[in-house]
């Protein structure tokens, strides 16, 4: 068993607060960016069998490919109150489950594909996590990861860092992750990079390196 960190609980209750604002706090950007970058990310998914990690409130539930066996989680239980909500008024077929990537209960080379959007800014061992995801897809399976991340200007890098703190407490989310760093360090292999706008959103697609027989 493993006992969860300070962090852990920290961000957990953080989410728990945020989960009632969350979508109308990204109303604007959800419109005007968002739902056209979850549309990109969910057409570059492979396989049946679907993991989606840190679900939130399910707003990725209108580009599940058809015919998938989806299972989603979150650590967060009002953000995931809120996605069986939408999943029951929008009839998506999903597993949805409360667990921390950190500490995945599925067994090794389960999924064809692992997803997500947004949610590494706010894992606090994001490593941990990635090294989670990689060990439950399958040999050749696929990641495929939207996210925001440290600018590469070092004047922006460095508003960002100053800006972290603040912008944690208030949203939940690093804005100053090193993500594909930290898949690179995860031991996933990353096939493609695409930068999304002004070089901070990216979306990464990594696989993981075949099993030796
Ligand atoms: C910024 S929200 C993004 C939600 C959703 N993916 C989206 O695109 O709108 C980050 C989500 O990741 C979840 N999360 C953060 N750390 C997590 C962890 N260690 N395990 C599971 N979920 C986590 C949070 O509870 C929250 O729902």
């Amino acid at each position: 068993m493993t006992t969860e960190s300070n962090d852990t609980k920290v961000t957990k209750r953080r989410y728990d607060r945020i989960a009632r604002v969350y979508d109308f706090m990204e109303g604007l950007i959800e419109r005007s960016r968002y739902s056209k970058w979850r549309e990109i990310l969910w057409s570059k998914v492979e396989g049946s069998n679907i993991l989606e990690v840190g679900v939130g409130t399910g707003k990725n539930f209108s580009y599940y490919p058809k015919n998938s066996q989806i299972t989603a989680i979150d650590f967060s239980d009002e953000m995931l109150k809120r996605a069986q909500g939408k999943a029951s008024q929008q009839k998506i077929k999903v597993n949805l489950r409360q667990m921390d990537v950190q500490a995945l209960e599925f067994e090794d080379n389960t999924f064809d594909s692992v997803v997500a959007s947004f949610v590494f800014c706010s894992v606090p061992n994001p490593i941990r996590g990635l090294t989670e995801i990689e060990r439950v897809c399958k040999s050749k399976g696929k990641v495929v990861l939207l996210e925001h991340v440290l600018s590469g200007n070092p004047v922006l890098a460095w508003l960002m860092n100053l800006a972290n703190p603040l912008v944690v407490r208030i949203m939940g989310a690093n804005i100053n992750r090193r993500t594909v760093e930290n898949v690179i360090k995860s031991g996933l292999v990353v096939e493609q990079i695409t930068g999304l706008a002004t070089n901070i959103f990216k979306l990464i697609e990594a696989r993981k390196k075949q099993l030796s027989s």
